[in-house]
């Protein structure tokens, strides 16, 4: 066993705002915002990860791009990594969000992340041309 299994989360952005989702559960993390992802399945490469996960939980069509930010270690040995998304067809719904949120730099600054994905905000905000 190499141990680490990876959770993918994917910033999707357009016309210079960030895609956040709300969550539903756990409760101790229902309201607050994350990038949407989940865990990459045994065989499965990241990329096809960020594609699925985003056609399960917004109901869009994405490519996934490149890396960005640190890695967050989470329990049980899963790691959790942020790569660009772009867009390709639909209009995302939160199918198993709260709601969602197309957010500029000011806005990302002020919402209250979940705290694993706090440090990409300094990459994230360059990334939205503030
Ligand atoms: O969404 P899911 O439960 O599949 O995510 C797996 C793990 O990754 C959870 O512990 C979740 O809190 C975490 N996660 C996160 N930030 C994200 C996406 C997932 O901390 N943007």
């Amino acid at each position: 066993m190499t141990g680490e299994r990876e959770v993918v989360a994917a910033a999707l952005i357009r016309d210079g705002r960030l895609l956040l989702a709300q969550r539903t559960r756990p409760p101790e993390l229902a309201g607050l915002w994350e990038l949407p992802g989940g865990k990459v399945e045994p065989g499965e490469t990241p990329a096809a990860a960020v594609r699925r996960e985003l056609r399960e939980e917004l109901g869009v069509e994405v490519t996934a791009g490149e890396r960005i930010g640190a890695d967050v270690p989470l329990h049980d040995g899963l790691v959790l990594r942020a790569y660009r998304a772009e867009l390709v067809d639909g209009t995302p719904q939160a199918l198993e969000h709260a709601a969602l949120r197309w957010v500029d730099a000011r806005e990302l600054g002020e919402i209250a992340l979940v705290d694993n994905d706090r440090g990409w905000v300094p990459e994230l905000v360059a990334l939205l041309g503030a």
